[in-house]
């Protein structure tokens, strides 16, 4: 009999991640690479000794009591995690992790692109072109609004708030940023914090959210805070859905008060929103921050490192 640990890995994670967890641990893989329910996650966990499940794998309080007492450690291949009770886990005597800083650029590349497409209007130029209907030009046509040299505020200057203004400093762009705690003077590279949203928004010509989704922040864009920015603003969203009111930030892109939203992340998914879906001057992704072949090896790679550390009597780096 095998003295390896047994894993369970719930989603297709990248070949070179599921070659390397094979070598170490007796892996069950999720080849079908279907969702798993929270009953099965529940039924089976008597099997492993540990699970690396991505953000889709939902670990709420109700799963948490029906773990077997077999699991010691859920690796988690995402760097949120809101879709796991951290307290109920711990409770459990259940170790957590999660895989921070190797999707910082990646994600901050999807910010950047969502926040170039919605202002430079990338959805309605592509649909004219592809659809042929492209038929005049003049000097008024598909007129956006210029992200270098905008201000940029910036709500949670973590790892990826931090790449996110440094690629706005390469555009000219005058950073503005809201967080828990103030960055050291070197840290901040001449960005400007506030301690509030109250003096954030009002000079947020663009502004991307960059913070976890927790009790705090959990809609934290709604009417009241999306009508203090400045008039035409540009929402951009590659966090978690959930800190938007949907219904709130399609009704100040019906108005106009946001001239245009980019948004990676949605309250339903998959799926996405369907009434944004309506709106040409809603760039929308399917939350894929993080889906690049580097950054993909990489998240697995440190939920890896974060298990053989575990199971080696180490802190593992990134445990919760
Ligand atoms: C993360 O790591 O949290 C990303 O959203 C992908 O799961």
């Amino acid at each position: 009999m095998s003295n390896k640990k047994s894993l369970w890995i719930t989603r297709r994670l990248s070949e070179k991640t599921l070659e390397r967890a094979q070598i170490d641990y007796d892996c069950v893989i999720n080849f079908d690479d279907q969702p798993i329910s929270q009953q099965e996650l529940a039924e089976r966990s008597s099997e492993f000794d540990a699970i690396l499940p991505c953000h889709s794998e939902i670990f709420k309080d109700d799963l948490v009591r029906e773990l077997h007492p077999r699991v010691k450690i859920i690796a988690n291949h995402s760097v949120g995690t809101d879709h796991c009770d951290i307290n109920a886990l711990k409770a459990r005597g259940i170790t957590i992790t999660n895989t921070p800083d190797v999707l910082s650029d990646a994600t901050a590349e999807i910010a950047f692109l969502l926040m170039l497409g919605a202002a430079r209007r990338a959805i309605e130029g592509d649909a004219l072109v592809r659809n042929g209907d492209w038929d005049f030009w003049s000097p008024n046509f598909m007129v956006g609004k210029q992200v270098s040299g905008a201000r940029l505020g910036i709500i949670g200057m973590g790892r990826v708030g931090q790449v996110m203004a440094k690629r706005a400093r390469g555009f000219d762009m005058e950073v503005h940023y809201f967080n828990r705690k103030r960055l050291t003077k070197d840290a901040e590279h001449g960005a400007v914090y506030h301690s509030s949203l109250e003096t954030l928004l009002p000079v947020s010509d663009f502004l991307s959210l960059h913070c976890p989704a927790t009790a705090e922040t959990i809609g934290l864009m709604n009417t009241e805070n999306l009508s203090k920015l400045p008039d035409g603003a540009i929402l951009i969203n590659s966090a978690r859905g959930s800190l938007c009111d949907e219904n709130a930030v399609l009704e100040a892109i019906k108005s106009g008060k946001l001239s245009a939203a980019g948004i990676d992340c949605f309250v339903n998914e998959p799926g996405g929103n369907s009434e944004f879906a309506k709106q040409n001057n809603i760039f929308m992704l399917p939350h894929i921050g993080s889906a690049t072949t580097k950054t993909r090896d990489a998240m697995g790679f440190r939920a890896l490192d974060n298990l053989d550390a575990f199971f080696d009597g180490k802190l593992p780096q990134d445990i919760l």
